[in-house]
């Protein structure tokens, strides 16, 4: 039994299987694991999630310090919750419908099932009067089903990525249902101020419940939806930057790369949100255009694998291939291409390294909750250089005001801003790159969970209202 308790859909490492049959595990990809894994370590709390394998029951068992507790999916669970109501609906559903959401009986029916398989463990797991914290968009019922179990519990919901606006939202068909799961918890946290007014704003036109401020008051509780912008652990990669052979390896980069003038960087988990395609289409067009000369600039962009079987994921994947495969076999020469892509996950340590490398980093979502790359190339960069492209349709956007922003579906806006940035004297770009800091090292992951846990700790327990 614990009295802490985080429910995420994942476990922070995944079940991988060697070529000899030997079972490993695996960093889990995605922000949500590196904003969970820190505070975890401090708190001994338990994480209930799901090993990223099919079909396989596992006991709880502790990894690297941290208390794991498995839910078991089956192959149908994964095709049908996973990929399918998680990754085929709501994902491009809550990022402004950028492929078209999926909206199928039997995949919401998987997501209700096995989000009751969740609040079951969670129920199991759960100390009296412990404290529950249920992570995104893969578990919005959870709050509701667990509150049935166990009314004595405290519980907070986050959600990582939008809450979309009404005209998109509307489209659900259990849209009442999802909004009913989340009231389920006391306090509902979401990464921008405007995402918590549009949650309250749809609760009342949905369910016609009473609403003060950022306070709904459903089944004679009071429900808080508040922003808590989520950050990077600004201690583990001080830490690393300060490594001898991670400054050594960011100077070796440079160095295989042909010691270009400039190095621009993109890092993401392969997924069409994140505008990969437009940044590089914007690259391509400055090298054609003559801006950018072969050799004097080059591009590296790591792309984590994610979500493989499902099939935009695949179409992605295939676009992004062929647009590398164009741009070198035009511009790169015998050697030196001007796009080093690599579509694999790197270690925290080689992560560094890159952001230590880079002159500009590129993060060009086309819309995205946070995005804790942007945050983490600040934090990497105690030594004032570099510059920041970022969407301004990322909710990094709003605090880090310094950075180039830029709308990533005007191309030619984006060449500009990349060519700005690329052109920057050093001494604006350590002023913007201060100003940035400052955000980020103030408001750092431990905060951010502080500040959530200390907002539930307050709310009043429902069992006592
Ligand atoms: P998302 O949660 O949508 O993937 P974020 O930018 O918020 O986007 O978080 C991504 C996290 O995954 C960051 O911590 C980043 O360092 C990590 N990451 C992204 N790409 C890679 C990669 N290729 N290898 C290792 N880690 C990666
Ligand atoms: C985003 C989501 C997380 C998710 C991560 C990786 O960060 O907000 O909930 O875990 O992407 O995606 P995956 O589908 O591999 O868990």
């Amino acid at each position: 039994m614990s009295d802490f308790v985080v429910v995420a859909n994942r476990l922070p490492v995944d079940r991988v299987v060697g070529p000899e049959g030997e079972v490993g595990w695996r960093r889990s990809p995605g922000g949500l694991v590196t904003a969970i894994t820190p505070l975890m370590r401090e708190r001994d709390g338990a994480w209930i999630g799901w090993t990223g394998a099919a079909d396989e029951e596992a006991e709880s068992f502790t990894e690297d310090g941290l208390r794991l507790v498995p839910v078991p999916l089956s192959a149908d669970d994964v095709e049908l919750y996973y990929e399918g109501f998680s990754n085929a609906t709501l994902w491009p559903l809550y990022h402004d419908a950028i492929v078209p959401p999926e909206f199928h009986r039997t995949a919401w029916d998987a997501y209700v099932r096995v989000n009751r398989r969740f609040a079951e463990k969670a129920a199991e797991v759960a100390d009296k009067g412990a404290l529950v914290w249920v992570q995104d968009y893969q578990l919005q019922l959870v709050p509701k089903m667990l509150r049935e179990l166990r009314p004595d519990v405290r519980i907070g919901f986050f959600l990582h990525i939008p809450f979309p606006p009404g005209e998109l939202f509307f489209r659900l068909p259990w849209r009442k249902e999802i909004v009913e799961g989340l009231l389920g918890a006391d306090l509902v946290g979401f990464q921008l101020p405007a995402a918590a007014a549009n949650f309250v704003r749809l609760s009342r036109r949905l369910l016609d419940v009473r609403v003060h401020g950022s306070m709904v008051h459903v089944d004679g509780r009071d429900v808080l939806a508040e922003a808590f912008p989520i950050s990077v652990d600004v201690d583990e990669l001080t830490d690393l930057i300060h490594r001898p052979d991670v400054r050594a390896r960011a100077a070796q980069v440079r160095k295989e790369l042909g010691d270009p003038a400039c190095i621009l960087l993109g890092v993401d988990r392969l997924d069409y949100t994140k505008g990969i395609t437009q940044r590089l289409e914007a690259f391509g067009e400055l090298l054609a255009d003559g801006a950018f000369k072969p050799g004097e600039a080059v591009f590296v962009q790591v792309a984590t694998p994610s979500r493989e079987r499902v099939e935009q994921y695949q179409i992605l994947r295939d676009d992004i291939e062929l647009q590398v495969g164009r741009i070198n076999g035009e511009f790169g020469q015998l050697g030196n291409p001007v796009i080093n892509y690599m579509h694999t996950s790197y270690a925290r340590e080689e992560l560094a390294a890159l952001y230590l490398a880079a002159d500009v980093m590129v993060v060009t979502p086309l819309r995205d909750g946070m995005n804790l790359v942007a945050k983490e190339y600040v934090a990497c960069h105690e030594d004032l250089r570099g510059a920041l492209v970022l969407s301004e349709f990322a909710g990094a956007a709003e605090e880090l005001r310094r950075a180039y922003l830029v709308n990533p579906y005007d191309v030619d806006g984006l060449k500009r801003i990349l060519l700005e940035a690329v052109r920057a004297d050093s001494r604006d770009l350590q002023k913007r790159m201060r100003a940035m800091r400052r955000r980020v090292v103030d408001n750092d992951v431990a905060r951010w969970a502080s500040e959530f846990l200390a907002r539930l700790r307050s709310s009043t327990p429902s069992h006592d209202q």
